[in-house]
């Protein structure tokens, strides 16, 4: 794949072996100066002013909205502009589940979930009397796929579903959980925060009804996300979000809603975010080749697997043999050595990993450790980056 660090301000000014893009990305030059550029010549509210510069921001919003969609293969009517996956799960949780699950009914999540896949519908069985039910790994780090046909029964409402574990990395056949979920009746939400940036994801070969991820964790700025719900489930889905811009008539008493997605937006507009999110995926199209980018990615795993293979000291894990072929990062333990001070140590040789639970605090329990260090991968990863890492860790000895 091109060599593309040179376009990443931060690494190119500072002396950082950066390995936490599974926590957020670096932003390239391009996606920088348009965000400036939006502050300097495009500023005004969308959806709004009929002046010209309130049309071109309108316009600038809803290109962004189209080139969301394409991305994912959805159409721009189905994608709704939110802070980021975690509200985009919470709006699906209080927008869609508290209406529609009752007591007795069954949310299906699995082990792997990410806190903002799993708090939330802890709180919709709390309100609803609905069952959690979880679908659980083998011992390989793989998800057990013969349980989630036996727990994907009568009953199930809801399936939650992580497209690939920000924790070990794990990759979720989520196509076949949707299958499985629909033909029981069930409604499906994938949360695809780490997928999205790093490989072609269509929302209509999947078939899920909702999806989610973050624009920061594709190089966009922070503070935009995206929702998609599919044009069939709109109706369903009332605005987790009443106010301006998402309606069509109020009077004192009422007030009738705009069509989707606006109805899903009230409030102004994240502009600079969405048009900075434009931006990334323009430069995720032309300059990162998702077939490229996953040999990228798989070889730089593979290698810091079979290095860390050899130190005794260290502990792996997740499905290693996949993460070889298809991987983007690598979590491990010292032996007798806090993760934190594993990272702090780190640290103070300009690696940047994070450690901790990695907001998945029953799979950390499960897996046997209380925090674990994680090194994540991406397209500006260069394998120097690596071999630092693996470096460091074969000192700690
Ligand atoms: C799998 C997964 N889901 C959800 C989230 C939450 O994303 P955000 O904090 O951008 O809302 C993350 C972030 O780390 C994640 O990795």
């Amino acid at each position: 794949m091109k060599e593309l660090k040179k376009d990443f301000p931060l690494l190119m000014s500072q002396d950082i072996s950066y390995l936490d893009s599974a926590s957020t990305t670096q932003k390239p030059q391009q996606v920088i100066d348009v965000v400036s550029a939006a502050y300097t010549k495009s500023m005004a509210n969308p959806g709004r002013g009929i002046y010209a510069l309130a049309e071109q921001a309108t316009q600038e919003y809803e290109n962004a909205r189209k080139a969301v969609a394409s991305f994912i293969d959805a159409t721009p009517q189905e994608i709704v502009f939110v802070r980021g996956a975690t509200e985009g799960i919470n709006y699906i949780a209080q927008g869609w589940a508290r209406d529609h699950v009752k007591k007795g009914d069954k949310i299906v999540l699995s082990h792997l979930e990410h806190h903002a896949n799993l708090l939330p519908w802890q709180r919709v069985a709390k309100e609803t009397g609905a069952e959690l039910v979880f679908i659980p790994l083998l011992k390989n780090g793989m998800l057990d796929m013969d349980a989630a046909q036996e727990k994907i029964t009568h009953g199930v409402k809801f399936v939650a579903i992580t497209h690939e574990s920000n924790v070990i990395g794990t990759p979720v056949d989520v196509t076949a959980i949707t299958k499985m979920a629909h033909a029981v009746g069930a409604r499906v939400l994938v949360d695809a925060c780490q997928s999205v940036p790093h490989k072609k994801v269509d929302v209509k070969e999947i078939g899920c009804d909702f999806l989610v991820f973050s624009g920061h964790k594709m190089m966009g700025p922070t503070g935009i996300g995206v929702l998609y719900i599919k044009k069939e489930m709109q109706d369903e889905v009332q605005p987790f979000c009443l106010g301006g811009g998402a309606v069509r008539e109020v009077t004192w008493d009422a007030h009738s809603l705009a069509d989707a997605p606006e109805k899903f937006e009230a409030g102004s507009p994240s502009l600079v975010q969405a048009i900075g999110l434009h931006v990334a995926i323009e430069y995720l199209n032309k300059n990162v080749p998702f077939d490229q980018l996953q040999d990228h990615e798989a070889a730089l795993t593979e290698y810091a697997i079979t290095e860390f293979e050899k130190m005794p000291h260290v502990t792996l894990y997740g499905p290693l043999d996949v993460l070889k072929k298809e991987g983007r990062m690598i979590t491990f333990t010292v032996d007798g050595m806090h993760a934190h001070d594993v990272a702090a140590y780190l640290d103070t040789k300009n690696i940047a990993v994070r450690a901790g639970h990695f907001c998945a605090q029953p799979l950390a329990r499960l897996l046997g450790y209380d925090a674990a260090v994680r090194a994540s991968f991406y397209c500006y990863t260069q394998l120097q980056d690596v071999k630092a890492l693996v470096s460091a860790i074969k000192n700690l000895k």
